[in-house]
């Protein structure tokens, strides 16, 4: 006997009401954009075009406030959204009206707008916020640096929490006005040109322009009394170096580093192609760190790289970042080598061009100097792992699968891959498989052996193939 299924009416009601929501129901943006090494860095469901941050430093209390303003486009129909910050936040407005916000965690901000926005919908997003950037330590450990006049935001993957609010991941570049109000006589320094400095009641604003699409970490402000020097190279491009007054006995061999800025840009553009930005030069403020970082367009010196007398090669290793890293930037962090490596490489470049060695003997010694049980080498230079983005086997390892590159393919494929590179990907983001895809179609050859062994294997590989003219 067959039943006939009745349901009443109040039945059907209460099943209607249990159906998930459909896709167009504005939803939450995600808290992280799904970088598998950092969760939680970034945030989904809208895109930001520019930042224009209008801020106001106090040296002598370390005292950073203002106001950021993102333009930004939403890519889904949104309810809520984050921001990535870590200062005291004590107002947002979405598209002129105020938006509810909460802390979550120590660098995520749940911004609620007063009505959702619509799949690519428009939104001024507008924060005002003040904090002592020293006070602030997230997971241990901070990027803002205290300096004795002033302060300097620089670190990677993690730096603008510290003093603005963003979608903190590569993938999503923007460009910036990054205007800072200072006490007169104290520069406010950040990345690409100075469009105006004025001073009134005792303040002086300094307003830069960065114009070509930038990744968060790349975005510095160095606030301190400083040298600002500037120049223009044959070709025009500004330069603008500057050196914190406060150097002491290391002055010297910062300005005789950086001031090669320019030539070293002209030397890695007859490698890499034209310079990808409008502007360049380099800033050493009195900041004790042992790392430099490629922020664009104004590369951060820290002070010990200077212990030694010059470094031109650091500088050339952050030049070389404005092709591999800042205009071409990894598309999640484990693709780090994409950076690393041919920075690296491009010291071995430079060592080569000083008679201070070929890339192939510093390849050589690289190699020699760890032993087959050092744990170097279980470190893999194509993922390394959050713990050892930065190892020493990113760098070296790194370039040596270069060289293994440039002895398998010739010089010729291989620096028109160098140079065709930055090119193929410019203000774009790229992931180290996309760069063997590449190697492959310039060459001709396959290239997935080769790079397996050098960036995959978590051991030491074969001795590297001979360059050509020793065969
Ligand atoms: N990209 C930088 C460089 O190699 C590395 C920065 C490492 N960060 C750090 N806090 N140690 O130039
Ligand atoms: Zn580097």
């Amino acid at each position: 006997m067959r039943h006939r299924l009745i349901v009443p009416a109040a039945v059907l009601a209460a099943l209607t009401l249990a159906i998930p929501a459909s896709a167009a129901e504005p939803a939450p943006g995600a808290p992280g954009v799904g970088d598998p090494y950092y969760p939680d860095y970034g945030n989904g469901g809208y895109d930001v075009s520019h930042y224009d941050l209008r801020l106001k430093y106090q040296p002598k209390t370390d005292e950073l406030g203002g106001t950021a303003t993102l333009l930004a486009t939403a890519t889904q129909d949104l309810s809520r959204f984050n921001l990535d910050f870590a200062l005291d936040v004590s107002e947002i407005r979405v598209n002129g009206k105020k938006a509810s916000f909460a802390t979550s965690g120590a660098h995520e901000l749940e911004v609620t707008p007063a009505t959702p926005l619509a799949k690519g919908q428009r939104a001024t997003v507008v924060v005002r916020y003040s904090g002592v950037p020293s006070d602030v330590e997230v997971d241990g450990f901070t990027s803002w640096h205290r300096t004795p006049d002033g302060g300097v935001a620089a670190n990677e993957p993690e730096a603008a929490w510290w003093w603005f609010p963003s979608n903190d991941h590569p993938t999503d570049k923007a460009t910036y006005d990054v205007s800072v109000a200072v006490p007169d006589g104290t520069t406010a320094l950040s990345n690409g040109t100075l469009q105006s400095q004025r001073s009134s009641a005792g303040w002086t604003r300094f307003a830069w322009r960065s114009d070509k699409p930038q990744a968060t970490y790349l975005a510095t402000l160095a606030v301190g009394k400083f040298d600002v020097v500037k120049d223009t190279t044959s070709s025009g491009l500004p330069v603008i170096n500057a050196y914190s007054k406060d150097l002491g006995a290391d002055e010297g061999a910062a300005r005789a580093s950086i001031e090669r800025s320019a030539e070293v840009t002209e030397w890695l553009e007859g490698y890499f192609g034209p310079y990808p930005f409008n502007s360049v030069g380099g800033y050493a403020p009195n900041v004790d760190a042992g790392y430099a970082l490629e922020t664009q367009t104004r590369p951060f010196y820290g002070k010990r790289g200077w212990a030694n007398g010059s470094n031109v090669s650091v500088v050339v290793h952050e030049l070389a970042h404005q092709w591999y890293g800042d205009s071409v930037s990894v598309r999640q962090w484990k693709d780090i080598w994409i950076n690393e490596g041919f920075a690296r490489y491009s010291q071995w470049l430079w060592s080569e061009d000083q008679g201070e060695g070929t890339a192939q003997e510093l390849s050589d010694y690289a190699y020699a100097s760890h032993p087959a049980d050092d744990p170097f080498w279980t470190v893999k230079p194509g993922d390394p792992g959050p713990e050892n983005q930065f190892h020493a086997a990113v760098y070296d390892r790194g370039a040596m699968a270069l060289q293994a590159l440039r002895n398998e393919i010739g010089d010729e494929d291989f620096f028109a891959i160098l140079k065709g590179w930055p090119q193929q990907h410019a203000d774009g983001n790229a992931k180290v498989r996309d760069f063997v895809t590449y190697a492959e179609k310039v060459s001709g050859e396959p290239l997935s052996g080769l790079f397996d062994t050098w960036l995959y294997e978590p051991s030491k590989p074969g001795a590297p193939a001979l360059s050509a003219s020793d065969t």
